[in-house]
């Protein structure tokens, strides 16, 4: 079986996922829901016909790859919070040579801004996160059909795998939407037909709704922790406080010099970096944010300027979109190629990609880490204890030391030492 070629429709697009890993061959860019939504809407919709597609929440472009072919005349707008979606969406469509001038990607944030633009199709890969799910269908139900030309509504189509279409899942349509149907199952995944009414006004100021709107920004707060989490729907862990962060924060390390710089890689709503500035007041560092989700940046963003962290610190905060620390070196290195080293990384690293669990994703932040310390500079990071990175580090950084450890969880520092001449 060839796992990089997709054939459908009487057309092969050649997909890949991002980050490749061209050891791991078992692991496609696509599921049996995207064929079932393409192969669906080539069976039943008049697809030459259509001027405007919108893509939610694709993976690695499946969708957007068959639409861009089967409906060549279309303005396609993809919405997704995912940096590595959108990398992913960029190289299949340049790898089964589309032409990308009519896709448009756009963080899913911004899904609000097509109130008032005319959608003739809406096509929705179901995300696992419900409180993410119902944001992105309560902005749609606000936003679509504001101003259609046909004065039809925009056909509405989810898809997922079976267990994903759960009777939560099915309220949060029907809540939004109204009536909502579902497709008999194929190749174990299964559509969601939707009916999203006209609006008769023009959406009236959504921008202001949604900025209020309950389904955007979730308050958290925790006794243990001295800071309110503001957490988009899409954040990692957006009801509480992760239990490895938890763990980690027990064991901070401390800052004893001015001007340091430190990244909180991986940041979420950013409670590693911002706790690291709270914790150190006298000496606090520059903290530079980095996440691949556009609601985690976000989520950082406003928990760190709603903190008591001293204005100075919040306005030399950065925050940057990216996969592991690519956009920093790429950003931070001069024209030779030299980079100016960083004191202090931490990290709460993730271990699933949209629905798979693997470890890549460490290993390239790990790799990454190294590259972006100064010598001397340290890698601190916190993980479950099976997933075993005290030998990724050792092999790494040459050693690596057991800051705190319990029955679940270890905290690791590795430090950057001199390379050998
Ligand atoms: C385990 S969570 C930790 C979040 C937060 N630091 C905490 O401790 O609660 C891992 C984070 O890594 C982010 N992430 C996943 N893949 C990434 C990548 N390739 N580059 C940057 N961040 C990524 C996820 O969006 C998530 O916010």
């Amino acid at each position: 079986m060839n796992n990089t070629q997709l054939h459908i429709q009487a057309n092969t697009f050649s997909l890949k996922r991002f980050p490749n890993n061209p050891f791991d061959k078992s692991l496609r860019a696509w599921d049996a829901a995207d064929e079932y939504i393409i192969d669906h809407v080539a069976d039943t919709i008049n697809l030459i016909e259509l001027a405007h597609i919108v893509i939610v929440n694709d993976s690695f472009g499946a969708l957007t790859c068959a639409m861009a072919k089967l409906s060549p005349q279309a303005n396609i707008s993809v919405y997704t919070d995912s940096y590595m979606s959108m990398r992913a969406i960029a190289q299949n469509l340049k790898g089964s040579n589309l032409d990308k001038n009519n896709v448009t990607m756009h963080s899913s944030l911004m899904l609000s801004e097509l109130a008032g633009k005319s959608v003739d199709l809406v096509l929705l890969k179901v995300p696992r996160t419900l409180s993410y799910l119902d944001y992105l269908l309560f902005t749609l139900s606000q936003t679509l059909g504001t101003a259609s030309n046909t004065g039809q509504s925009p056909i509405v189509i989810g898809g997922a795998m079976v267990k994903l279409v759960t009777s939560s899942v099915m309220n949060i349509f029907n809540a939004h939407m109204g009536n909502t149907t579902t497709s008999l199952a194929r190749k174990k995944a299964r559509l969601i037909f939707a009916e999203c009414a006209v609006k008769t006004d023009n959406g009236g100021n959504v921008a202001q709704t949604l900025s209020l709107n309950p389904h955007c920004i979730h308050e958290v707060q925790d006794k243990e922790i001295d800071l309110t989490l503001h957490n988009y729907p899409n954040v990692f862990c957006r009801d509480q406080v992760d239990i490895g962060a938890r763990y980690m924060l027990k064991v901070l390390p401390s800052i004893t010099r001015a001007n340091q710089v430190v990244i909180d890689l991986g940041c979420g709503n950013g409670i590693l970096g911002t706790s690291l500035l709270l914790q150190n007041a006298a000496n606090a560092p520059k903290m530079i944010y980095i996440d691949e989700s556009f609601m985690a940046i976000e989520s950082a963003k406003v928990s760190l300027n709603n903190s008591t962290v001293d204005e100075r610190l919040k306005a030399r905060a950065e925050f940057l979109v990216g996969h592991c620390l690519d956009e920093f070196i790429n950003h931070s290195e001069d024209s030779s190629g030299n980079l100016k080293g960083v004191d202090l990384i931490l990290c709460n690293p993730p271990f699933h990609q949209q629905n798979t669990i693997i470890d890549d994703i460490a290993w390239q932040m790990f790799t990454d880490a190294k590259k972006a310390l100064k010598v001397g500079g340290e890698l601190r990071i916190v993980g479950n204890r099976h997933l075993d990175h005290r030998a990724k580090l050792k092999k790494l950084f040459g050693a690596c030391e057991i800051i705190a450890s319990d029955a679940k969880f270890v905290v690791l520092s590795a430090i950057k030492q001199r390379a050998r001449a």
